[in-house]
């Protein structure tokens, strides 16, 4: 190969096209299109080093999420379920007693990884591992799907999604407050951090169709209404079932108070911790839990908002089968 001799601007004009910037909800950041998925420049950097290095094994399990959808109670009910034979459910010094079910559960993306913890130090957790992320399916290394890992997928009503984000960057990002109707805005249009959201669920969904054994899909609304049943489930696919003798004795209902909004919000470590999973910036742990509720959209959005948004979700899923 021999590169041509530069004449003046076409070193310019070989190079890839800037990817559109478009204003985020993150304080001063922008988001910028990295393969599709809206990121900030840190965010990009790490889901790059994530693609480079991260080595899945077939025995991994990976709770995938879109932001705000429940990530913390999928985290803890995954902890609790996997861990329960060495840390009994009712023990007085249960681990999500005291610890930010964040901390108990590895992410494979944050800023935080490549700058203190890099992606390698994955390799030192014992199998089999329970990770986490936010990055789409398309984004992760495609050794995740052919290789065989186990993907969990916790989604929620997107007009909610957009309420719990929107409360949540402006606690976190307070300087630079963005008033409701932009974020609804930029939301429409798929602006938001890891979005548009209606790819990222698309992504999962799609897998789910194709490999029902090896992608668990579930809604943060439905798992409200019967957390039990989901905890039975969860525990199934992890491939250790509830037994009979440990359903007598209440172990499910023992799960799903521990891993309660209620519970987790009032912990110690919830009300007075901080935690630091961006690089620079604190945040205090009770950001994370706000009101646990579901249509809470209904008292931030006009009907008009919620239906100009129900009609874009409808038309982007384009009827292949998820709806809220
Ligand atoms: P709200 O802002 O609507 O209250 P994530 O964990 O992905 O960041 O999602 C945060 C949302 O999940 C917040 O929703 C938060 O209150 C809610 N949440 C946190 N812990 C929860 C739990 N144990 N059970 C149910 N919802 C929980």
């Amino acid at each position: 190969d021999t590169k041509p001799s530069d004449p003046e601007g076409e070193e310019e004009s070989l190079s890839p096209p800037t990817p559109p910037k478009r204003e985020a909800w993150l304080g001063a950041s922008s988001l910028s299109q990295f393969q599709g998925c809206w990121l900030s420049e840190d965010f990009s950097k790490s889901a790059a080093l994530v693609q480079a290095h991260f080595q899945p094994r077939p025995d991994d399990i990976i709770l995938a999420t879109y932001p705000k959808c429940g990530t913390t109670w999928l985290k803890a009910l995954a902890f609790a379920i996997t861990n329960r034979s060495h840390h009994p459910i009712t023990c007085k010094n249960h681990p999500l007693l005291t610890h930010l079910p964040h901390d108990l559960v590895e992410d494979l993306e944050f800023p935080l990884r490549y700058l203190h913890h890099p992606v390698s130090e994955l390799e030192n957790l014992p199998s089999p591992r329970l990770l986490c992320t936010h990055l789409p399916l398309p984004l992760l290394p495609t050794s995740v799907s052919t290789i065989g890992c186990r993907i969990v997928y916790l989604c929620r009503e997107p007009k909610d999604v957009l309420v719990s984000m929107w409360h949540y960057m402006n606690k976190v990002y307070r300087d630079c407050f963005t008033e409701f109707d932009r974020a609804f805005e930029l939301f429409c249009e798929g602006v938001s951090l890891y979005g548009p959201i209606w790819d990222h669920y698309l992504g999962y969904w799609k897998q789910m169709t194709t490999e029902p054994n090896r992608v668990l899909f579930l809604k943060y609304d439905e798992m409200m209404a019967d957390t039990g049943n989901h905890v039975k489930r969860l525990a199934e696919f992890f491939g250790g079932p509830v037994s009979v003798e440990e359903e007598s004795s209440g172990i499910v209902q023992d799960i799903v108070k521990l891993c309660s909004f209620e519970n987790l919000k009032k912990m110690p470590v919830s009300c007075s911790g901080v935690t630091n999973p961006i690089d620079g910036l604190a945040i205090e742990n009770s950001v994370f839990f706000r009101t646990g509720k579901v249509r809470d959209w209904e008292n931030h959005m006009t009907e008009e908002m919620a239906k100009k948004l129900d009609r874009i979700i409808e038309d982007k899923l384009g009827g292949c089968g998820l709806t809220f």
